[in-house]
């Protein structure tokens, strides 16, 4: 295990009524005037909007809006949202929604305390030391960015989606009512739940061997979505279902798993590099591109950590040969996805077979991915194949 400082620093208000918390802990942390920023018209549909309002208002907070924030946010919504805090004098951005709300109100708020053009942030070439605070209400189970500092987000003109990581882009709270992922459609749900899944598996990847506490966390977390992803489905109002789903979400992504080690993400590049292209839900890509990298990767070299997982969250048996065991464990990550009902190949979510050889180039754009097994062009391409 590695050296590391343990360091979360955004409180979360779990459970049902807790958005009651909003008003105070925006003024708590300095806000006056904020900026609220949402998807579709659903959350003020569903009363959301109007009560976190409702909530701002309580505590003489004036607030103005930014909608129509888009699933696999644009930086179009970055730059019109960075707009509106220069002219208005913004000191505080809540983001209602999913991860894409909250990735551009990440976006919004560092993009806030830089001069130039947001998108150069993403591309790693302007520097910035600071954001706006942030809170959030989160509608749905599935990227962690509730409690964590990364954004991720799409420029259609260059065809990029690129992440950025920085500490002061974790919100300062969160408030997390499962009741409000009660609306969460079947395909969502699934695609959160692979989501979830695979930032455990990115984690769990690792070169760094003896982080035994993080591994066995992955496991409890993997059991959580394994257990209650299809109850979720079958059932979207129940609430100890979608309670537990929430919860794994946060911890999958809030660096608790990676403390002590370093994660792979090879399979979220590839990801990002077909959702430049193309605009297929995340979860979704990782549901089909997963196994195929899990494949790829399985040797000699690597099958401890595939046996393992088999053992522990598949409970494959224990008399099986430890290769053997391996394969089945990644069959049985393969079958639950097709389970939830996610597409098995790139061809079903209308990518191009001759588009396969860009992808890989946005793929390794600033360099070789995945740090458990490194994989180059031509490496990426090959899993692409596979994957289609
Ligand atoms: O537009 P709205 O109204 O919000 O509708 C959303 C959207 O259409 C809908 N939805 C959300 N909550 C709902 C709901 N519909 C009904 N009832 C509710 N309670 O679901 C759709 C998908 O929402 P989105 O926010 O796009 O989903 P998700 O949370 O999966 O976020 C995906 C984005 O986050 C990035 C992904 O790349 C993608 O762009 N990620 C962010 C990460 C991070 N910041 O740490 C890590 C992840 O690996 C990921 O890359
Ligand atoms: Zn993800």
């Amino acid at each position: 295990m590695l050296n590391f400082k343990f360091s979360i620093p955004t409180e979360v208000f779990f459970g049902k009524g807790q958005i009651k918390v909003v008003g105070e802990q925006v003024r708590r942390h300095g806000g006056t005037r904020v900026l609220i920023c949402y998807g579709s018209g659903r959350v003020k549909q569903q009363g959301i909007y109007d009560a976190v309002c409702a909530k701002l208002a309580e505590k003489g907070i004036s607030f103005c809006e930014l909608g129509g924030i888009e699933p696999n946010p644009r930086i179009k919504s970055v730059r019109d949202g960075v707009h509106i805090v220069k002219s208005h004098g913004i000191d505080f951005i809540m983001a209602i929604g999913g991860g894409s709300v909250i990735d551009c109100a990440k976006g919004i708020a560092v993009g806030a305390c830089y001069d130039g053009d947001p998108w150069d942030l993403y591309l790693r070439k302007g520097e910035v030391k600071g954001a706006l605070p942030l809170g959030v209400v989160l509608t749905l189970a599935a990227t962690g960015s509730e409690m964590n500092g990364t954004s991720v987000v799409s420029n259609l003109e260059t065809k990029q989606k690129l992440p950025i990581r920085m500490p002061f882009l974790k919100p300062r709270f969160s408030v997390l009512d499962p009741v409000y992922t009660y609306t969460v459609p079947p395909r969502h749900t699934a695609a959160g739940t692979v989501d979830i899944m695979s930032h455990v598996y990115e984690q769990y990847f690792s070169p760094v061997s003896g982080a035994f506490v993080q591994d066995r966390l992955a496991d409890a977390l993997l059991k959580t979505c394994i257990t209650y992803g299809p109850v979720a489905l079958k059932d979207p109002e129940n609430y100890e279902a979608r309670a537990n789903l929430l919860w794994a979400g946060t911890l999958a992504l809030n660096e608790l798993l990676t403390y002590g080690k370093t994660g792979d993400w090879g399979t979220h590049m590839i990801g990002h590099g077909v959702a430049a292209h193309y605009d297929v839900t995340h979860g979704v890509g990782l549901a089909i591109l997963f196994p195929h990298w899990m494949d790829f990767v399985l040797g000699e070299d690597t099958q401890g950590k595939f046996y393992d997982l088999a053992r522990h969250v598949w409970q494959v048996p224990l008399a099986m040969d430890r290769m053997e065991a391996a394969r089945e464990g990644i069959a049985r990550t393969r079958q639950f996805f097709t389970e939830l009902g996610m597409p098995a190949r790139l061809r079903e979510v209308g990518v191009a077979e001759d588009m396969l050889p860009t992808i890989a180039k946005t793929v390794v754009e600033f360099g070789e991915v995945g740090v458990f097994r490194k994989l180059n062009e031509k490496q990426v391409l090959e899993i692409l194949k596979k994957a289609y």
